[in-house]
């Protein structure tokens, strides 16, 4: 494995100002804040939380669109300012969850695909670019025949391996997957999971996973970053993650996904309440008002994300040994 990242984040903040007027302050979105990772060759972070957690934003920093209004990373051993943004485009590609959005339908397949070659490799003759199309097609399990075809002529798996395909025409060493599979059935979600890993092993891509589907999150990551409003609220490996959730919110958001086990008995934790806004984020921890656990210290005082490797922002963590009597326990629906 190769040991140095190609992403080192630190503390990325992305704020935007909304409604202001002439006699009104703007008000503050805290879409994303203070979102710490070390990303590596050939890895997969996932990152996952309810809708409106900040996700696409996060999506939208790493692969240049937007500028962190907060904090900064590194991509590819260099600073991602916004100077240096020209030489990195290349590093840093997106695929998005509606893959028929994101290809133009007024072009055939293979001009798509020699687009991003014409901006971005001026050295390469028509030829080059071609055979290089032909090839990427090839990679993604599509066909010599599809390369003269237009957008509509393909299922929407085959259109996201479309969108993949162009996605890798630059040889990138980051792939940001938004939701990549959300649209898919799910016999054809599997295929297209089955091509990304397989495409990952052979190019050492790294992989920044973004779904709200936790079985998908389980197949494919390696770490995952936990969400919650904006918020990076428990990080760790996979196995920490999913065996040893410690934040009472990562441990509701386990609690809905299904259970390959039919032995396995699963206490469905029904978080109560709405999930609130970004433009009036709870003081203190921001799930303080839906957690079970929650006492006047998580009302009154923001926990720090804190540990080593498996990081929880929680006064009152679970912990791998049965929950504390002391603690309340959560309302929990058989399920
Ligand atoms: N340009 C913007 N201006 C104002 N608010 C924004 C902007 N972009 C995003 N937001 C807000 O920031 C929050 C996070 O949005 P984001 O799209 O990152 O969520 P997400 O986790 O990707 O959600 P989903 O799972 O639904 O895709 C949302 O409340 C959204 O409305
Ligand atoms: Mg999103």
């Amino acid at each position: 494995m190769n040991d140095t990242p190609v992403i080192i984040a630190e503390n990325l903040s992305r704020h935007y100002e909304v409604g202001g007027g002439l006699f009104r302050k703007p008000q503050i979105v805290r879409a994303l804040s203070e979102a710490s990772f070390t990303l590596y060759p050939g890895k997969t972070l996932a990152v996952v939380g309810e809708s409106g957690c900040g996700k696409s934003t996060l999506a939208r920093l790493i692969t240049l669109i937007e500028e962190p209004t907060s904090g900064q990373f590194q991509l590819a051993g260099k600073a991602a300012t916004k100077e240096n943004w020209p030489s990195l485009r290349t590093d840093v590609q997106i695929v998005f969850q509606d893959p028929y959005g994101s290809l133009n339908p007024r072009q055939k397949i293979g001009a798509i695909l020699e687009e991003p070659l014409k901006i971005n490799r001026p050295e390469m003759t028509a030829v080059e670019r071609t055979e290089k199309a032909r090839d990427m097609l090839r990679m993604v399990g599509l066909r010599p025949e599809h390369f003269d075809r237009y957008p509509h002529m393909f299922s929407g798996g085959q259109r996201q391996r479309i969108a993949v395909a162009r996605a890798l025409m630059l040889d990138p060493k980051v792939l940001v997957l938004d939701e990549p599979v959300s649209a898919l059935d799910l016999s054809i979600q599997s295929q297209i999971l089955n091509l990304l890993t397989e495409l990952q092993q052979r190019m050492g891509l790294a992989y920044l996973f973004i779904s709200h589907d936790l079985s998908v999150v389980k197949h494919m990551a390696d770490d995952v970053i936990v969400m919650y409003l904006g918020r990076p609220v428990e990080t760790g490996t996979k196995a920490e993650i999913f065996d040893e959730p410690r934040h009472p919110y990562s441990k509701a958001l386990l609690s809905a996904t299904p259970v390959a086990d039919p032995g396995a008995i699963k206490h469905r934790i029904k978080l109560e309440g709405e999930l609130p806004s970004p433009m009036n984020v709870p003081p203190g921890c921001a799930f303080a008002p839906r957690c079970w656990k929650a006492q006047k210290r998580c009302r009154a005082e923001r926990p720090l994300l804190e540990g080593t490797s498996h990081l929880t922002a929680c006064f009152y963590p679970e912990s791998s040994a049965a929950p504390s009597a002391a603690a309340p326990q959560p309302k929990a629906t058989s399920g």
